[in-house]
This record gives structure tokens, sequence and C-alpha cells, in this order.
């Protein structure tokens, strides 16, 4: 199975502006830097990273889960470094959600990340990473044309299960790894942002090599070319101009059922 996001990478404009508001206010870790790249761990699990780029940059949507015994220390500590909490059209800026609660903000790319806790999920499994008590990436949002045919594609190829399913949404889930499957004629929460498709480099991690030939043959199937990086043990392929890569990793397959998911 796919347990979880292990690596995001974006492109960015800036590398300094990045490291000013990931480092310096969000308080990740620096795992790697150069003039051109930076990354960063928020968990043991996951590498958020950046590339410089002198391209066109289209804001990508992400969520890190926080647990609920520290989302208003880290909401009120995030407010207090000066981040801009983002506004529904009523002016609240905390959304209780009934089963849960989620702040959005942006960083200087226009990246539209989101903190979000749930009441659901149990705490003392992951330990929370840094300053933010990050326990994992919970989120990526995918603008698509047809909401219908990207979602059957992951469920085909990985097995995902579908939350939420709507023509115009979806939630692809599998492991802690939620996939927003977003219309890009429905706008981003709260602000009505314009889903325009990122580029972007997805990173899985599989909990075994059983899997990842399930999914080489399901990309067969599909018609899908990919790539193997026999070095790092990696697929790599791309789905609807998203780039996809997927290797085997240690995150313990147990977990997304022990955090209640
Ligand atoms: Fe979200």
């Amino acid at each position: 199975m796919i347990t979880h996001f292990a690596q995001l990478q974006l492109n960015t404009v800036s590398i300094q502006g990045i490291k000013q508001f990931y480092h310096d206010q969000l308080r990740l870790p620096i795992v790697y830097e150069s003039d051109n790249e930076i990354c960063f761990k928020p968990t043991e699990y996951f590498t958020l990273s950046f590339k410089e780029a002198a391209e066109p940059l289209s804001p990508v949507h992400f969520a890190f889960e926080i647990p609920a015994s520290e989302f208003e220390n880290v909401v009120e500590g995030l407010r207090e470094t000066g981040i801009t909490f983002l506004k529904w059209p009523d002016g609240r800026d905390i959304d209780d959600f009934g089963t849960g609660k989620n702040v959005y903000f942006r960083d200087g790319d226009g990246n539209l990340l989101e903190i979000i806790t749930h009441t659901y999920v149990k705490e003392g499994i992951l330990s929370p990473g840094g300053e933010l008590k990050i326990l994992y990436l919970r989120e990526i949002g995918f603008p698509v044309d047809s909401v219908i045919d990207f979602r059957e594609l992951l469920v085909d190829i990985f097995n995902f299960k579908l939350d939420k399913v709507f023509d115009d949404f979806t939630f692809a889930i599998s492991g802690t790894a939620h996939a927003v499957i977003a219309s890009k004629k429905r706008k981003w929460i709260p602000i009505a942002m314009t889903a325009l498709p990122p580029k972007m480099n997805v990173s899985f991690g599989a909990s075994s090599s059983g899997f990842i030939e399930m999914v080489k043959t399901n990309l067969t199937a599909k018609g899908i070319h990919y790539d193997e990086n026999n070095e790092k043990g990696q697929l790599h392929f791309s789905i609807n101009d998203y780039s996809f890569r997927l290797g085997l990793t240690d995150f313990p397959e147990e977990v997304p059922a022990l955090l209640n998911l």
C-alpha cells in the first residue's frame, strides 16, 4: 500500500524567500541547501523541497496534520511570528468543521498552506515534528480537468480509497496521504483561489516491493510509461502532467490504522 507522502518538490522563484518563510518563520529544519535548491524535513518521514526555476508558478495547496491538543498553541505561535491567516467571507480565520479545525495561509510564492487537526486522529503514535508539531503531510491538491477520470486512475493504479466523492471534488486516500482532486473550475477555500495545476513532483512511500511491482503492472495496463531508478529503487512516471515517484519506505505500515485513519 501507499503509506504516506514521502516528498513534495515544488518550483520557486526565490530560494532565499522560501528560506525566510519556511525556516525563519515556520522553523522547519533544513536538511539540504544550495544556490538553487533547499530541502526541509518537517517530520522524520517527509521532505519538502523547492527548486529555483525561471518560469511562472501556479500555487500549490498542501496541508499538514497536527495533534488536536497542540492546535491552539501552534496557531497562536504562528500569529506571533507574523503569519497572516486567510479569512472566510464572514471574517473568521479558524474553521471548526465538526471533526476538527484548520487555518490557511500563504507563502511568498502564493502556495496555499493549511494546518489541520482532527479530533479522531490518535495522539502518541507519531511524534510531532518541530515547533509546528507536524504529524504528517495530509493533503496535496491536484487541480484537474476531469475529477472522475483522475480519481479512477488513482484507484486503479494505486488502490486509493475515495471519500467526499463529487463530480468536481474527491479525496483519494491511502495511508496518511490524501490527494485532494479538485476541478480546475472549483476554487480553493477559503479565499476562492483559482485552482491552477502546479508543476510538482510528488513522492509516495510504498510498504513493500510487491506493491511497487503491482503498480508497474497497473501502469503498463494503462499505457503509462515509467522509469526505474534501480539505485534508489524508485519508480518515476507522470499522470496528467503531474510527476510522481514511488519508493520503498520504512514508514511503518500499521501507523495509519493506529492513527485511527
Ligand atoms: Fe485542504
